[in-house]
């Protein structure tokens, strides 16, 4: 009987105090200083002007994420779309805007060459963003491999088109960019 209540304690301990702390760790683990909504090229190791969108991009491999943040001149969303088969077709697209203090961001697919859709699981570790009257910045984490199909696997060391786009007014993510390119990388 005493055994049995020790290891009763022994169990309610571990439950109560050291469970809370490893999922404290975990939720720490994906806390990056740089997703701190503020586009500054010192945080990421690659940073890229893309002239013809008026965009900046940079990007930084951390363990098992990728660690991205965009800076688009438009006032409505933004979006970022990884490996795509052909033109939007099967790219995993990042997309949101920053309204005030309030930032929406989805993880998206391109479900056809010029179509999209909310992914049934959303696979954003961490987001922040910004926006004032000349631009809006989105910062964002996802793993470079989320194990999801409808996300595109990334190995750090390889090319990767990328397509990214922006609306100049419209918050709402189902109307058509006002512009948009896409670009090849290396992540
Ligand atoms: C919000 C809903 C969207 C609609 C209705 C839409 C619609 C279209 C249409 C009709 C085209 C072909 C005409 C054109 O070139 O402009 C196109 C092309 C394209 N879209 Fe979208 N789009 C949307 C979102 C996005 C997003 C979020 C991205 C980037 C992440 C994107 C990237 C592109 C690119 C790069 C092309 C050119 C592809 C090529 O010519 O190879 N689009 N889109």
């Amino acid at each position: 009987m005493k055994i049995f209540l020790m290891m009763l304690i022994g169990i309610l301990i571990v439950v109560i105090f050291v469970a809370p702390l490893s999922l404290a760790e975990e939720a720490q683990e994906i806390s990056y200083p740089e997703i701190d909504g503020v586009f500054n090229e010192e945080d990421f190791e690659n940073i890229l002007f893309v002239e013809n969108l008026d965009m900046h991009i940079a990007w930084l491999v951390k363990g098992e994420n990728l660690l991205f943040s965009v800076k688009s001149i438009g006032k409505g969303w933004v979006a970022v779309g990884f490996n795509p088969s052909n033109m939007m077709k099967d790219a995993n697209i990042i997309i949101g805007d920053v309204k005030g203090e309030e930032i929406i961001i989805e993880d998206h697919f391109g479900v056809s060459n010029t179509g999209h859709r909310k992914d049934e699981v959303d696979n954003i570790l961490q987001a922040n963003g910004s926006e004032d009257e000349n631009f809006t910045v989105l910062e964002f984490v996802i793993p470079l491999n989320s194990g999801d199909d409808m996300d595109q696997e990334l190995i750090p060391g390889n090319k990767y088109k990328v397509i990214l786009a922006y609306h100049m007014s419209s918050e709402s993510l189902k109307i058509r960019h006002s512009k948009r390119t896409s670009i090849e990388i290396e992540i």
